[in-house]
C-alpha cells in the first residue's frame, strides 16, 4: 500500500459500560473508497466521530496524512470532510447560502468561497435549484446537499456516514456515482452503510464490524471468493421441504440446509452444482418445484457467515 492517508490503531470508545468500538484498526490508501460495513449498533458513526475530530478516543491512535488527530485536530480539519449520518442542514437558507455557511466554517470567503459554492453544487447536480430554500428540497437532494456540505472546502479525505439512507433508488444511483466521480477526481472516501450492495459495488475495500470490532477486511471480491456462500430457496409441496432437509444434509455439495414456512433454505459455495443435486433429489422422491430463488455470494453472505446474523433489521 502506498503510505497511507489514514491510520486506526487499537481504537477505543466505551459509553458507559458499553464498549461501543473495541480495538478497531485499518489503513486506508490514498485515492482508496473504503467501506466500513456493519449492522446497526456496530460502532460505525462512534468511529466516525473520533476520526472527524467529534469525539475523544478512550484508546488508541489516528493519523491523518501523518498528524496525530487527538494531538492536533485543527491540523486535520482542512484535510477532511465529513457528512454525517443525520441530514445537517438549514432549511430556512437556500442550497448556496448554506454551502456558504458551512464554507465560511472553513475560513474561506469572497470570490473563493462563492467559486467552491458554484462548483460543489454543479458536482451533486444542484446548481439550477441552488437559490431555492432547502425545505422545499426532495429528501434525495436534501443529501446531495449535505453531500456538497462535506465537499465545499476541498477535503482530501471524505468520511460519508450512510449517506443514502430513506433516499429512493434513482437519488441513491446518483449519490453513488457522485461518489465515484469524486474518487476519480482524487479523493479517498470512508463510506459507512449496512447497504451490502453498495459496497460491493463502490469500495476497494471492506473492513466488516460487528460490536466494534473488526471481523475481516479485504477487497469485496477477496471476501466474497474466501467466505462467501451461495443461497438457494425452493418452494416445494406441502411437507416436501420438511422432507428434503433430513437427506439433503447429507450430499457433499449442500451446505447449511433448514426448512422455514414451505420453503426449502440451502446454501452452498457452488450455487449450480448445488441446484443440480436438489434437482436430483426432488426427481427421485417425484418433488415438483413450486419457486426457485437463486442467490450468488455477497457480502451479504459473507457476513451472515461471519456473525451468524443478517446487516438488515
Ligand atoms: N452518545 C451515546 N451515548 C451512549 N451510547 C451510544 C452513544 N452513541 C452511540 N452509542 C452506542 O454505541 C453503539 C454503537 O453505535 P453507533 O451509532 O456507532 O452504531 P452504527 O454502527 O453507526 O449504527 P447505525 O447503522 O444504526 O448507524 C450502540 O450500542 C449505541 O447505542
Ligand atoms: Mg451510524
Amino acid at each position: 500500500m502506498d503510505a497511507p492517508i489514514l491510520r486506526v490503531e487499537d481504537l477505543v470508545k466505551s459509553f458507559g459500560s458499553r464498549r461501543a468500538v473495541d480495538g478497531l484498526s485499518f489503513a486506508v490508501a490514498p485515492k482508496e473508497i473504503f467501506g466500513l460495513l456493519g449492522p446497526n449498533g456496530a460502532g460505525k458513526s462512534t468511529t466516525i466521530g473520533m476520526l472527524v475530530t467529534l469525539a475523544r478516543p478512550d484508546g488508541g491512535r489516528i493519523e491523518i496524512a501523518g498528524i496525530d488527530v487527538v494531538r492536533e485536530p485543527e491540523r486535520v480539519r482542512p484535510l477532511i470532510g465529513y457528512v454525517p449520518q443525520e441530514l445537517a442542514l438549514y432549511p430556512a437558507l437556500s442550497a448556496r447560502d448554506n454551502l456558504a455557511f458551512f464554507g465560511r466554517i472553513y475560513g474561506l470567503g469572497g470570490r473563493k468561497l462563492a467559486e467552491r459554492v458554484e462548483a460543489v453544487l454543479e458536482v451533486v447536480g444542484l446548481r439550477e435549484r441552488g437559490g431555492d430554500l432547502v425545505r422545499t428540497f426532495s429528501g434525495g437532494m436534501m443529501r446531495r446537499l449535505n453531500l456538497a456540505a462535506g465537499l465545499v472546502h476541498g477535503p482530501k479525505l471524505l468520511f460519508l456516514d450512510e449517506p443514502t439512507v430513506g433516499v429512493d433508488p434513482q437519488s441513491r444511483n446518483s449519490i453513488l456515482e457522485h461518489v465515484l466521480r469524486l474518487r476519480d477526481e482524487g479523493l479517498t472516501i470512508l463510506y459507512t452503510s449496512h447497504y451490502m450492495e453498495e459496497v460491493q459495488r463502490l469500495c476497494d475495500r471492506v473492513a466488516i464490524v460487528d460490536e466494534g470490532r473488526l471481523l475481516a477486511l479485504d477487497s469485496p471480491k477477496a471476501l466474497i471468493a474466501e467466505l462467501g456462500e451461495g443461497l438457494l430457496v425452493i418452494g416445494l409441496p406441502e411437507g416436501g421441504a420438511e422432507a428434503l432437509t433430513a437427506c439433503a444434509t447429507t450430499v457433499n455439495a449442500l451446505g447449511k440446509v433448514t426448512a422455514r414456512d414451505g420453503l426449502l433454505y440451502v446454501e452452498a459455495r457452488n450455487v449450480n452444482k448445488a441446484l443440480l443435486e436438489l434437482l436430483d433429489l426432488c426427481s427421485v422422491r417425484e418433488l415438483g418445484l413450486g419457486s426457485l430463488q437463486v442467490l450468488e455470494p455477497s457480502l451479504e453472505s459473507v457476513f451472515l457467515r461471519l456473525t451468524g446474523k443478517r446487516l438488515r433489521d
